[in-house]
């Protein structure tokens, strides 16, 4: 385990308590464009602002008394054993953040324990990251109009390896994220995405629509989804799920979990918060079938929450963004470890003392 990040863990800054503190903070280091970019959302920000909401709006209910002789929080998902729940989602782009993006990231995860899920839009490749850490990684996917070019990737992923595939399905096309385009985003040209090779459309004829008959003819579909699930010798997990009609489809397609996500309010505007949708997938789907949520983690409680509602594990985004921007490694390492450590306080405080006991019990219902 690389613990270099961990042993300055213990000097931090006092104005850097919690993921607003880093919020702030990172908004300092960077340009407005990137800030923009990172912090921007779909729309109004309804979603965005929602899933800090919805957290909000749930309350707890907990019980004292309870013994905490051999308490944990260790977790059991698709095989294999995880520390804590916190995974790390894929956001892409990474060096726009940080000189050293995702080597950064991976030097986080490992010192966190926290498994990284690297984007299809990373700047570094995939092979790089095995010599920095020892963290488990997945690896994510959008459709890219071949299914070759996926399962090639997906065999790449595999010989890293790389543990698991998830394939988000609910960017067929970017946001519309008044926050970037008013800031004029655009990615510097050092900055590059080193798996992603996109396919190029077919010229348009006159009386074609630019994005149904251009950009959505790449969109993945659910017989692409079946094929890779097929195909792949590696478990595949659906990002950005929320409807219960897709849930229930992923299973049928013989996925191996999904990830019920609203892009941090990225994507569609309005589009449910996840946390408010959770219960009604738990309640559809079988007991043992891995649901991951995220969109709006940013403390001990959220986590708490999500795993009460139904979730398995939840991945964060921005939360460790914000660290990476401020400190590179060793920001983001506090920044898992800061919400780790509520999580862990939260359990003491609802009086459950390992992951199977947390469970909407300890939600108070009106
Ligand atoms: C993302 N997200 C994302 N998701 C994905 O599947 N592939 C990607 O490349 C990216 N890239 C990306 C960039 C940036 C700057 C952000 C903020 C987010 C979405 C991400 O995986 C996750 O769903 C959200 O970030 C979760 O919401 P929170 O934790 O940011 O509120």
């Amino acid at each position: 385990m690389n613990t270099a990040p961990l042993a300055a863990l213990n000097h931090i800054p006092p104005h850097l308590q919690t993921i607003a503190d880093y919020q702030k903070q990172a908004k300092l280091h960077l340009d407005a464009a990137t800030w923009a970019n990172l912090e921007g959302a779909a729309g109004d920000e309804y979603s965005l602002n929602n899933n800090r909401t919805a957290f909000a709006n749930i309350q707890l209910l907990p019980r004292h008394l309870n013994s905490f002789k051999d308490a944990n929080t260790q977790i059991q998902l698709l095989g294999e054993h995880y520390p804590h729940p916190i995974f790390l989602a894929p956001v892409a782009y990474q060096q726009l953040f940080h000189p050293q993006g995702e080597i950064a990231t991976a030097q986080a995860a490992s010192a966190m324990q926290a498994p990284m899920i690297l984007s299809h839009l990373s700047t570094t490749p995939m092979a790089t990251l095995n010599q920095v850490s020892s963290a488990p990684k997945w690896f994510q996917l959008y459709s890219q109009g071949s299914r070759k070019a996926a399962l090639d990737l997906i065999f790449q992923a595999q010989h890293y390896a790389y543990q698991a595939i998830v394939l988000t399905v609910d960017a067929p096309h970017m946001g519309i994220r008044d926050q970037e385009r008013r800031a004029y985003f655009q990615l510097p040209a050092h900055i590059q995405a080193v798996h992603h090779h996109p396919v190029s459309t077919a010229t348009l004829k006159d009386n074609q629509h630019a994005l149904f008959d251009g950009l959505m003819q790449q969109a993945a579909t659910w017989e692409d989804i079946a094929w890779l699930v097929q195909h792949s010798p590696l478990p595949i997990l659906l990002k950005g799920i929320l409807h219960p009609a897709d849930a229930q489809q992923a299973y049928q397609c013989g996925v191996q979990g999904i990830i019920v996500s609203n892009h941090g309010g990225r994507v569609l505007d309005t589009a449910v918060s996840p946390i408010q949708i959770l219960s009604t997938m738990r309640k559809i789907l079988p007991h043992d079938f891995p649901i991951l949520l995220d969109s709006g983690i940013r403390r001990g409680t959220d986590i708490f929450k999500a795993l009460a509602l139904g979730a398995n594990a939840v991945l964060i985004g921005r939360p460790y963004i914000y660290g990476l921007a401020v400190a590179g490694a060793l920001g983001a390492a506090h920044s898992i470890k800061l919400l780790k450590e509520e999580f862990e306080v939260s359990m003491a405080l609802m009086g459950t003392s390992c992951i199977e006991q947390i469970n909407d019990s300890y939600i108070y219902q009106k």
